[in-house]
């Protein structure tokens, strides 16, 4: 199951900075860790961690097409019907009602996998590469990438579900914050 959905994946998405392929293997791995300690249907956390960002609507106009198609490679790999409507609801509500608490244990586990991937040093990195790809300055402005960390990446810590991630940003958390000063040293501001 997992080896087809990486190759869907990995031929629809590659083309997206910061929610690329390598994200998926790495959210997937984080949903993973997560799982083992909690009661889950695990093919449902597979499965949604692997095409989490594939109805994101920053990828597309279309999302009936790609929910449709979603749910045939889904079928294809082998999950029953109410696993499908389960792993789209979970990757509807993470990509369009950002905010709103997930409702299942299989939906918070891949919500904190997600988040995972945007903290620590794989956090930084691509903080930096997304805001490269849009053109914004590293700092100094509000529209700065150093300016999405206290928007958004230093929030993150205290948004987390399970336990497991819980612990996992506080220490991804620590590493950004060490990271900033450092930053904060050399730039003087
Ligand atoms: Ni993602």
């Amino acid at each position: 199951m997992k080896e087809a959905l990486f190759r869907f994946v990995k031929e629809e998405m590659n083309q997206y900075v910061g929610h690329d392929f390598d994200h998926s293997v790495r959210v997937h791995r984080n949903a993973m860790m997560i799982a083992q300690e909690e009661t889950c249907d695990m093919m449902v956390v597979e499965a949604a961690a692997i095409v989490h960002d594939y109805l994101d609507h920053k990828f597309s106009n279309e999302t009936t097409s790609r929910k449709e198609k979603l749910s045939l490679v889904l079928q294809d790999v082998g999950l029953a019907s109410s696993q499908i409507d389960h792993v789209i609801t979970i990757i509807d509500t993470m990509s369009f009602t950002k905010g709103v608490p997930m409702t299942t244990m299989e939906g918070m586990i891949v919500q904190d996998a997600d988040r995972l991937d945007a903290l620590g040093a794989i956090g930084i990195a691509r903080t930096f590469a997304y805001g490269g790809h849009l053109g914004r300055p590293l700092y100094g402005t509000s529209e700065s990438s150093l300016q999405h960390f206290d928007d958004k990446l230093f929030k993150l810590k205290n948004l987390m579900n399970t336990s497991k991630g819980k612990v996992l940003a506080i220490a991804r958390h620590e590493f950004m914050l060490m990271y900033i000063e450092q930053l904060a040293q050399e730039l003087r501001i």
